[in-house]
């Protein structure tokens, strides 16, 4: 009889060690955000942080019953690194959502997992066409390469600019741009008539700029990663090619508003294209870079906290939709589809493609109020990526 009850008791101990972990994971809501906190693209990391943490700030960590957890690591952008760390939250921490992931290579090595667990992995920084056909578990609130390299070779041949030299990063996003600039201008009646690649790890632009010089094209057409930009403007203003008449171009990532106002009135007047600039004059952009600037000692949001901001939003709008009670698939169904307002402008989540629509805006740096800013000029309504249409 004392053997029953011991065994019973014992029984019962059990079944509640089993079941209390799993009531407190069924009461979280785990979101693990794989971000380059240290390196060569930290400033990505902490400006998408920044903006996750914003995002929860206003509206809180409690959603359809769940508490919202969010699990910050550091991959310091070695693809491998991202993968480990994806597969670890995914095993141990048994996160809900993958998101994150600061450069292409890092959200590539993501994707088998995604697609395995059956995780929705939220790409809130990389910006290469294909991502998104790597797992039809990645849903994408950045943007692509195409998107904006082909409003400004538009834009260009329209303005004088006919002869271009291309210089980009050597790696997915940087041969998009050099891809679709190209093929754009030359429908337009334009030229490439040199095509660089600097490496992504440490580049040194000195000699490639050199180069530029000695072609004298009418502009200089540049893809560097977020947090690059300054180095390559130094360096072109220093090597005077903006008085030897070589106008600079590039998609938004050269004029990165990080550290636009670090870049010095060299930069005055650099057109560039893209999905988001800090002077976007709409109220909820004003609220947000108010927000934003007072939750972080001033500092401005650029186009990588808009993409993690909205991937919250995303996140957060599933979670809703499914009542908490949503597993991957579930939340995945509820992330396709939806169409919002973002502080970039409207944007739309492409239910069959999960790649990012919006507004690609066509922005000038000017000074005002003493501080340089991307101001935008022109708009491209609803652009769908257009490495999607082939
Ligand atoms: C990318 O690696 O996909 C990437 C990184 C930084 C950017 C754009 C694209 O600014």
């Amino acid at each position: 009889m004392q053997n029953r009850t011991l065994l019973a008791s014992a029984v019962l101990a059990m079944a509640t060690l089993a079941s209390a972990p799993a009531t407190a994971q069924d009461n979280k809501f785990k979101i693990g955000l794989i971000l380059p906190m240290t390196g060569q693209q930290a400033t990505t990391g902490r400006q998408i942080e920044a903006a996750a943490r914003l995002y929860m700030a206003q509206n809180g960590d409690t959603v359809a019953g769940k508490k919202i957890e969010l699990i910050v690591k550091d991959d310091t952008s070695v693809p491998d690194v991202t993968k480990r760390l994806a597969q670890e939250m995914v095993v141990n921490d048994k996160v809900n959502v993958l998101a994150g992931f600061g450069i292409t290579p890092s959200a590539l090595a993501t994707a088998p997992i995604a697609t395995q667990s059956k995780t929705p992995q939220v790409v809130m920084a990389a910006a290469t066409s294909s991502i998104t056909e790597a797992s039809p578990y990645i849903v994408r609130t950045s943007f692509t390469l195409p998107q904006a390299a082909v409003a400004l070779a538009d834009w260009a041949p329209k303005n004088g600019i006919k002869k271009v030299v291309t210089l980009v990063s050597d790696y997915g996003p940087g041969i998009d741009a050099e891809k679709y600039f190209k093929e754009r201008l030359t429908f337009n009646g334009g030229q490439v008539t040199e095509a660089l690649r600097v490496p992504l790890r440490n580049p040194d632009f000195a000699p490639f700029l050199q180069k530029v010089r000695d072609l004298k094209p009418d502009a200089l057409f540049v893809f560097v990663p977020s947090g690059a930009g300054a180095a390559v403007m130094k360096q072109f203003l220093e090597r005077g090619m903006d008085k030897a008449g070589i106008k600079l171009i590039g998609t938004g990532d050269v004029t990165d508003d990080d550290q636009l106002n670090d870049m010095g009135d060299g930069a005055l007047g650099v057109v560039t294209s893209h999905h988001y600039s800090t002077a976007h004059p709409s109220p909820l952009n004003k609220k947000f870079v108010e927000a934003f600037g007072k939750a972080n000692k001033g500092m401005r949001p650029n186009f990588m906290a808009v993409g993690g901001y909205d991937g919250m939003r995303v996140i957060y709008e599933a979670l809703k939709a499914t009542k908490g009670n949503g597993g991957g698939d579930a939340l995945l169904a509820a992330m396709k589809g939806q169409i919002f307002e973002s502080p970039r402008g409207p944007m739309f989540i492409d239910a069959q493609t999960r790649d990012v629509v919006q507004n690609i805006y066509l922005r000038k740096v000017e000074k005002k109020d003493g501080q340089l800013y991307n101001v935008e000029f022109d708009v491209i309504k609803d652009v769908k990526d257009p490495g999607k249409a082939k």
